[in-house]
C-alpha cells in the first residue's frame, strides 16, 4: 500500500489561477471556426463568436487566453485588424498552411471574446517582423483613456473604454520563428521593446513577459536573467511533448502501450525543465519576483490523415488526458515560481480541449482534466508526499503523480494521476491535524486511446469515484490504472 500524506499546517505558494490559461493563434481552425465564426454565421454565435465553445470554456473556468500568437504573433500587424471589417487588409498566414488571413478577428474581437469568456487577456506583440513604434502604440491603442489620437481611433471603432491587458508578451520564439535570434541580441532588444509599453492610467500595471527558453536550453534563461531580469515581470517557457521526433511524431489516435510511455515520460521532462530553468531563475531572482510562464506545452503528434499538415488537427485520447493532469500537478508543486501556464491550443489545434465540425463540438479528454482541475485555482499548495514505485526503464516516470492545495474555507483538494497501464493503486492518505467530515470524488479513466468522437461525444467522461473508505485522519483508496482521481475533503 502507497502512502500519501498531506500536510494542511505547511501552505507553500498560492497556486495562481492563470496556471490553468490556454493559448489561440490564427493557426487552422483555432481561431476560424474554432471560435469566432462570424456574426452572420448560421452556427450559433454572439458577436460572431460561437455559443457552444464559449459556454464550454466557461464552464471549463478558462481564467486567462493568449493571443495572436505563437509563431503569428511574429508576423501580426495589428493595425491591420481593427476598423471595417471589408476594409481590412488582407495576409498570407506564411507559418500556417500558407492561407489568406483576413484579418476579421481582431483587437477587438479578441477582448469580445475574452469578455464573453469571462477571463484576462494575454497579448503577444510582435518583435520578429514588428517596430517598437508599432508595439508602443498597439498598447496606447488597447489601454490609453485620456485623449490621443489612438485612443480616439479605438473609440472611433466602438470602444469608449479602453480594454485592460493584464500580461504581453515582447515577441514569441525569438530564438526561432521569431526572428532566430541569439539570446544576448533578443535581450538588447527585449529591453528596448519593453521600455516604451507604457502603464497608461486607468490600466493596471501591465505584466511584461519576455520570450524565454525552449525546452532543454538552459542557457538562454541564463542569459535573459542575467541581462533583463530587472526589466520583466515574467519568462516564458516552451515545451512540447512529441513522442518520436520532429518529423515523424506518432499518431494521435493509434499507437502502442510503448508509445503511450514514451509520451507520458516526455511529458513528466516538465517537472525537470520547470526545476531547472527555476533553478536559474533562484540565481538572480532569489525572491521569485519573475514569474515563469509557460505559455506553450502540450502534446504535438502527426496531423489526422486527410487534413491540412499546417493546421496541426489532432484528436486526443486518455494519453493527453494523463500529460494534462501530469503537467498541471507539476505546475501545482512549482507554483512559488510558475505563475501562467497556456495550453496549445484552446480548439481544434494540438492538445485541444474542444474539437468542431462544422456546428458540431465535442470536449476532449484534457477538457475533462481542467474542468475537474479548477477547484485548485487560487488555492494555497499545501506540502504533500506520495510513495510510488518508478515505471519506467530509466527511473524517469513514477507511477503516481499528484498535488494537494487547500481553500481558503479549508477544504483539501487532492489531485491524483496513475501513469500504468495495468496497474492500480492502494493508497493509504493521511492528513495531518485534520478530521475528515466528508470526500466528494471525481474520476476520469478509460484504455489509453479512449475518445470523443463525432460519433461518440461522451465515451469520455469525469464520473463520481466512490472507490475509497474515509478513515479517522485521512482516506483509503484504490486508483485504477489510467486514471486521474480529484479528491475534494471536508
Ligand atoms: O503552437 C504551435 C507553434 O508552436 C507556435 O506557433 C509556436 O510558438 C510553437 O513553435
Amino acid at each position: 500500500m502507497e502512502k500519501y500524506l498531506i500536510n494542511p499546517n505547511q501552505k507553500i505558494s498560492k497556486i495562481n489561477k492563470d496556471i490553468y490559461g490556454h493559448f489561440s493563434e490564427h493557426l487552422g481552425r483555432c481561431i476560424y471556426e474554432g471560435l469566432y465564426v462570424g456574426e452572420d454565421s448560421p452556427i450559433p454565435n454572439v458577436n460572431g463568436m460561437r455559443k457552444d465553445v464559449v459556454e464550454a470554456l466557461k464552464e471549463m473556468g478558462i481564467p486567462v487566453l493568449r493571443w495572436p500568437g505563437g509563431c503569428f504573433a511574429d508576423e501580426y500587424h495589428w493595425k491591420d485588424g481593427i476598423g471595417a471589417k471589408e476594409d481590412r487588409k488582407k495576409m498570407i498566414n506564411t507559418h500556417w498552411g500558407g492561407v489568406i488571413e483576413d484579418n476579421s478577428f481582431g483587437t477587438h474581437e479578441f477582448f469580445e471574446l475574452c469578455s464573453q469568456l469571462g477571463c484576462d487577456a494575454y497579448v503577444n506583440g510582435n518583435v520578429g517582423s514588428g517596430t517598437v513604434q508599432e508595439m508602443s502604440e498597439w498598447v496606447e491603442y488597447m489601454t490609453f483613456d485620456g485623449v490621443s489620437p489612438l485612443a480616439e481611433q479605438r473609440r472611433a471603432n466602438g470602444s469608449e473604454e479602453p480594454f485592460t491587458v493584464k500580461y504581453f508578451g515582447v515577441g514569441n520564439e525569438n530564438w526561432g520563428c521569431g526572428g532566430h535570434m541569439l539570446p544576448e541580441f533578443y535581450a538588447d532588444q527585449y529591453r528596448n521593446y519593453e521600455t516604451f509599453i507604457r502603464d497608461y492610467d486607468g490600466n493596471k500595471r501591465i505584466y511584461r513577459i519576455a520570450c524565454g527558453a525552449n525546452a532543454f536550453d538552459f542557457n538562454w534563461t541564463d542569459v535573459m536573467m542575467k541581462k533583463a531580469c530587472s526589466r520583466m515581470n515574467g519568462l516564458s517557457l516552451h515545451y512540447y511533448t512529441v513522442p518520436h521526433d520532429w518529423g515523424k511524431k506518432g499518431k494521435a489516435l493509434e499507437f502502442t502501450e510503448e508509445e503511450y510511455y514514451i509520451t507520458v515520460e516526455k511529458a513528466y521532462k516538465i517537472e525537470e525543465l520547470v526545476r531547472r530553468h527555476g533553478d536559474i531563475m533562484n540565481r538572480y531572482d532569489p525572491e521569485k519576483r519573475v514569474g515563469m510562464i509557460v505559455d506553450e506545452w502540450g502534446t504535438w503528434y502527426d496531423v489526422e490523415e486527410g487534413t491540412n499538415p499546417g493546421f496541426l488537427y489532432q484528436q486526443n485520447t486518455m494519453r493527453d488526458a494523463v500529460v494534462a493532469g501530469l503537467t498541471l500537478n507539476v505546475f501545482n508543486k512549482y507554483s512559488d515560481r510558475v505563475k501562467m501556464a497556456n495550453i496549445a491550443q484552446t480548439v481544434n489545434v494540438l492538445q485541444a480541449v474542444a474539437l468542431t465540425d462544422g456546428e458540431d463540438m465535442l470536449l476532449t479528454p484534457t477538457y475533462y482534466i481542467f474542468k475537474m482541475y479548477k477547484d485548485h485555482q487560487e488555492n494555497m499548495l499545501l506540502g504533500s508526499y506520495i510513495t510510488t514505485p518508478d515505471i519506467s526503464e530509466k527511473e524517469t516516470l513514477p507511477k503516481l503523480i499528484e498535488s494537494a492545495s487547500i481553500k481558503e474555507d479549508g477544504t483539501i483538494v487532492a489531485t491524483i494521476v496513475n501513469t500504468s497501464l495495468d496497474e492500480s493503486s492502494e493508497i493509504k492518505c493521511q492528513i495531518a491535524d485534520f478530521k475528515v467530515k466528508g470526500i466528494d470524488a471525481e474520476i476520469l479513466t478509460g484504455p489509453m486511446d479512449a475518445h470523443n468522437s463525432f460519433e461518440n461525444k461522451n465515451a469520455v467522461k469525469t464520473k463520481i469515484f466512490d472507490g475509497y473508505k474515509v478513515t479517522a485522519d485521512g482516506f483509503e483508496t484504490t486508483v485504477p490504472p489510467c486514471s486521474i482521481v480529484k479528491f475534494v475533503i471536508k
